[in-house]
């Protein structure tokens, strides 16, 4: 490849606005081009048409002028006829020619040359036979195009000689090549609109496509989220924009969320990981003596590092269904097997509070069990969060209700009541947040400070995953009923 083809490969390749541009000047030359051929070949027929009746009618009006001296045939005949042909000749600014039929020539405008056959010529020779002949020719001596005309005169039936009438195409071929020069002109002054259309709609489109893309790359390279692009046009570009800009507001947004989380986590480890090391610290100054103490400051260094393991448990949980690692939602799931082993799992602590847990499961279709599409291990673990929240939050002797049941064959509907203190209205709305706890003398008062506030989250995080939602309805003094709803099956979420 070339420098010249180089250039024009990049001119060309790398600019979508340069492509298009190409196409359609190509498109409306040939367009062009064509309509211009095809007029041009319609005025030439058309202007030789003309002509032609023209010379005929000028061949019949001298052939009546004259046809009497033909048919005479004397030396005055001849000069009269030589003169007629004279003077129309000049007068139209044509050549004509008069044979007798023979072919012999009579009279001839141009010059009175000697006597000569002009049988030879065809259109004469035509006419001698009766018809009128037409004939376009290159002459050899002036080079030029001429059209001749040969008309027969007649007289009582017989063909007393032929009449030919002939003019040179200049005329007509300097108009047609006037004509040329106009279609050339419309052409090229199409062409250079075209450019300039081309470049201004380039420049429109170009410039919001560079900004997007400068953008795009300061954002992959420093993570910046910070700007938006400016969006000037309603059109698609324009729409695009918007677009791009509402994916930036997006990221930024989730960004945010990241950092807070982030900043949550190390605030709710620090927290537990501060008392436990100021446990350690008041055993290491000699509380570990005292017999009395240090039972008591072992079982709260257990319930610190039981707290850190749960909070850890979770992050890892939360951070797992956010990474979407967890891939496995396809699995045919028990859904009585996956409630039971959630109940068996909060039992023991409910039988410490003497909670009556009591579980209904209504089918529809007769006595078989309920398989739902989706992840066994995921749904029990909402399950047990849910529950887990009853227990903590119910005080001894409430109770703690299970209903299920299945809803038009493609749903399921998941009860889970208590009789517990019930969720301030203010909070409900907030419950289901990453690290959100309500009220918190409360929740101390519940004797279990134990709680990360991420429970409810991950339940969130999980009945999502299943297409599904969960909600809760609460009186405060009464007890709440959070209420899951799954579809059967995830295609008919
Ligand atoms: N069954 C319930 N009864 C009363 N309050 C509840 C119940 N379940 C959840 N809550 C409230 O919702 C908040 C968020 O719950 P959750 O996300 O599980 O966090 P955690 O249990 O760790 O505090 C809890 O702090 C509590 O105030
Ligand atoms: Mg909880």
């Amino acid at each position: 490849m070339n420098l010249l083809d180089r250039i024009l490969y990049r001119w060309l390749f790398r600019s979508l606005a340069n492509q298009l541009l190409i196409t359609y000047l190509l498109v409306i030359t040939i367009a062009l081009a064509a309509v211009s051929f095809w007029a041009l070949v319609a005025i030439r027929k058309e202007s030789l048409t003309d002509l032609q009746n023209t010379l005929e009618v000028e061949a019949v009006n001298l052939g009546l002028e004259i046809d009497n001296d033909l048919e005479l045939d004397s030396p005055k005949a001849r000069k009269r006829i030589q003169s007629a042909v004279d003077r129309r000749a000049t007068r139209l600014g044509v050549a004509i020619v008069v044979v007798d039929k023979d072919g012999r020539l009579l009279a001839d405008s141009s010059e009175p040359g000697p006597v000569e056959n002009l049988s030879k010529e065809q259109e004469i020779n035509e006419a001698l036979a009766g018809v009128i002949s037409k004939t376009t020719r290159s002459d050899p001596d002036s080079l030029k195009n001429w059209m001749y005309v040969a008309c027969p005169v007649r007289s009582s039936g017989t063909t007393t000689g032929v009449i030919r009438v002939g003019v040179p195409l200049t005329e007509i071929e300097r108009r047609l090549k006037k004509d040329l020069f106009v279609f050339l002109e419309i052409i090229l002054a199409t062409g250079v609109v075209t450019v300039l259309i081309s470049l201004w709609l380039a420049r429109r489109v170009n410039r919001p496509v560079r900004e997007m893309s400068a953008l795009a790359k300061q954002i992959s390279i420093s993570g910046d989220f910070s700007a938006f692009l400016p969006v000037r046009r309603r059109d698609e570009i324009g729409e695009l924009c918007l677009s791009f800009n509402q994916m930036i507001g997006r990221l930024r947004e989730q960004e945010r969320v990241r950092q807070e989380f982030i900043s949550n986590a190390s605030h709710e480890l620090k927290t537990p990981t501060m008392a436990i090391g100021s446990v350690v610290e008041a055993l290491q100054a000699g509380a570990a003596e005292d017999p009395k103490l240090r039972v008591q400051f072992l079982g709260s260094l257990e319930r610190l590092v039981d707290r850190q393991t749960n909070l850890i448990q979770d992050l890892l949980d939360i951070s797992k269904l956010d990474s979407g690692s967890e891939t496995n939602w396809q699995s045919e799931v028990n859904i009585s097997q996956v409630i039971s082993d959630a109940v068996d799992q909060v039992r023991p602590q409910a039988e410490k509070k003497e909670l009556a847990i009591s579980t209904q499961i209504t089918l529809e279709s007769g006595g078989q069990d309920l398989v739902l599409v989706g992840n066994a291990n995921q749904l029990q673990r909402a399950l047990l969060n849910i529950l887990t929240n009853a227990v903590k939050y119910t005080p001894a002797n409430g109770f703690i209700n299970i209903n299920v049941r299945s809803m038009g064959g493609e749903r399921l509907e998941i009860r889970i009541q208590d009789s517990g203190g019930g969720i301030d209205p203010a909070d409900l709305p907030r419950i289901f947040e990453r690290f959100y706890r309500a009220d918190k003398a409360r929740t101390r008062e519940s004797g279990n400070p134990g709680g990360t506030g991420l429970g409810l989250a991950i339940v969130r995080e999980i009945v999502a995953r299943h297409h599904g939602t969960v909600e809760v309805e609460s009186v405060v003094g009464k007890g709440s009923t959070f209420v899951i709803l799954l579809p059967l099956r995830p295609d008919n979420a």
